[in-house]
Order: C-alpha cells, then sequence, then structure tokens
C-alpha cells in the first residue's frame, strides 16, 4: 500500500487529493524537490531545505513551515509508514487553491504533497551514458526548481527517442546544464568546468557537494560556462542529479569523449560522493 502526505494528513493514494482549484494544477504556480534516503536517512536534507527555502522565496510563496525540523519528521513518518528503508522522496509545495486568475491570490495556504518513489536501475547508465544537444528554449529563472518543467519534459523527451540519456542545453553557444542535471567536463589538465550557478542553470545539490568534494581533494573546479569545442578537447564528462549521482558522459551528440585516463576523476569523484551519503546514514 502506498500512503502519500497530503496538507497534514497521510492518505492511501486514492483518498490523496487535491481541490481543482489548486494553483500548480492550472498554473504550475509551484516549488518542488527531489530528496534522497538511505537506510530510511534523508540525505543531504539541509541543503535541499535552503533551495526550497529560495524557491519558495523567489516565487513569493507562503513558507508551510516556520520550522524546516517539522517538514523533517513529516517525510520520516512517510518512509516508516510507507516501510520504505531507500528511495527518493517527492515534495511540492504549490501556492494554494483559488478562483483562476492570474493574480497571486490573498490569504491563501499553500498546498503540501509529499510521496516516496524507488530508485531506478542505474546498471543501465553507471559507465556512461551518452548525450545530446538541444538549445536551451528555458526562461531565464532556471535557479527557482518550479514544478513548471515543459521545456526540460520536451527535450529530454526528443532526447530519449534519439537514443540518448540526457540532453545538455545550449544557450548563447554555451552548454547550461541537462534536463534533468547539471553538466561537467573535465580539460587535459584535470580541471572541472561547470556551467556557474546563476539564473541560467538550477544550482543542483548533488553539483554543490562534487565540487566540495574536489576542491577538498585538490581538483580544482572551475565555474565557467563551456561550450561544443571544449568538449571536442575535453578528457572527461560527466552529469549529476539526486537520483543517478554522479554518471560519466561518454559522447555527447557526436563527439567521442577522449578519455585517455579511463574517466579515472568522475570515477573517483563518484566513489567519494557515494562515501559521502554514506556518512551521513551512520550520523
Ligand atoms: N532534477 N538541473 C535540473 C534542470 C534538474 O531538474 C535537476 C534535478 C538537477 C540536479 O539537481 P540535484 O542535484 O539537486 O538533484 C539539475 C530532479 C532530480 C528531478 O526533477 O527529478
Amino acid at each position: 500500500m502506498q500512503i502519500y502526505y497530503v496538507n497534514g494528513s497521510f492518505e492511501h493514494k486514492s483518498d490523496a487529493l487535491i481541490s481543482v482549484e489548486d494553483r500548480g494544477f492550472n498554473f504550475s504556480d509551484g516549488v518542488y524537490e527531489v530528496i534522497g534516503f538511505k537506510n530510511k536517512k534523508l540525505l543531504n536534507f539541509n541543503k535541499h531545505v535552503d533551495r526550497l527555502k529560495r524557491s519558495l522565496f523567489n516565487l513569493q510563496i507562503k513558507s508551510p513551515y516556520k520550522n524546516f525540523k517539522s517538514l523533517e519528521l513529516i517525510i520520516t513518518r512517510l518512509i516508516e509508514i510507507n516501510k520504505l528503508c531507500g528511495g527518493f522522496i517527492y515534495l511540492q509545495i504549490t501556492r494554494g487553491n483559488a478562483k483562476r486568475d492570474h493574480l497571486f491570490p490573498v490569504n491563501v495556504n499553500p498546498n503540501v504533497v509529499i510521496f516516496a518513489f524507488p530508485q531506478k536501475d542505474l546498471s543501465g547508465i553507471s559507465k556512461g551514458v551518452k548525450v545530446g544537444i538541444s538549445e536551451d528554449i528555458r526562461w531565464m529563472r532556471c535557479d527557482v526548481k518550479s514544478i513548471s518543467l515543459l521545456p526540460n519534459l520536451l527535450e529530454k523527451q526528443k532526447a530519449y527517442e534519439k537514443g540518448f540519456f540526457e540532453i545538455w542545453q545550449i544557450r548563447n553557444k554555451f552548454i547550461t546544464e541537462g534536463s534533468t542535471s547539471n553538466a561537467f567536463i573535465i580539460d587535459k589538465l584535470g580541471n572541472i568546468i561547470t556551467h556557474p550557478k546563476n539564473n541560467l542553470i538550477l544550482g543542483g545539490v548533488t553539483r554543490d557537494v562534487v565540487i566540495e568534494i574536489a576542491k577538498l581533494n585538490g581538483i580544482k573546479v572551475f565555474e565557467k560556462p563551456f561550450s561544443l569545442a571544449d568538449i571536442k578537447k575535453c578528457n572527461e564528462a560527466f552529469l549529476t542529479s539526486t537520483t543517478v549521482g554522479v554518471i560519466p558522459v561518454k559522447q555527447v551528440n557526436n563527439i567521442k569523449i577522449n578519455s585517455k585516463k579511463k574517466g579515472e576523476i568522475t570515477s573517483f569523484l563518484s566513489e567519494k560522493y557515494d562515501n559521502f551519503l554514506n556518512l551521513q546514514i551512520n550520523e
């Protein structure tokens, strides 16, 4: 049986209901987070909460929580009720219910929906994936983790139909990020290059952790945009997200990544990232 959390109660899926006047349903007027858990422990929770607070603030959605400790307790309870050990939490907060009007309603309470979903089998991708490229057709506030994901879905679907796992989006000749992940290359000197955290990308929690790990281990990280020409010259490439971790990229469009070092920096980061998560389980 799968139990969902909706606005204060834990409900069986068929009873977990949201109003047709939910602003998320009518306008995509909401934000979300995807948070991993392992051995019933939430992973990188504080980083996800920090981003969630920023997303709510940027869209001027009232926070349902004064103290985010209560959110942690709700999620932990949901994991217990569903008798789960590992997987992911989807958390969605919308502005609330109101008659359809583009202007923000006054005095509405946000709607909160939380449910868990399992880890997909990563065995087919852990050794490396192919990514396509496309124009970045998204808005100029990609830093907000908005539930409005249509451009991402359209591009990911197109990529999938062409046999790619992910799509790397290009704005003004530079790669911004994937449709569901952040994009990285490693140059000939072993330096990591990734788009800076600004309004053109979603600042991934995995991205932040991987950058911290790299720096701690003496690997230089340049947060600057990179182009297709840079990809042609790079030694390694990888992508990151909460749901897949660190995944090597072996081909970008028709460019085969020239991995003379057999992706050793990517493997190192991937292993260290897993260790970082495992440390949180034993905390
Ligand atoms: N997506 N960029 C985009 C556009 C994303 O949608 C995601 C994550 C990331 C990586 O962020 P993080 O490391 O915090 O997961 C970057 C989630 C997993 C999703 O929509 O399912």
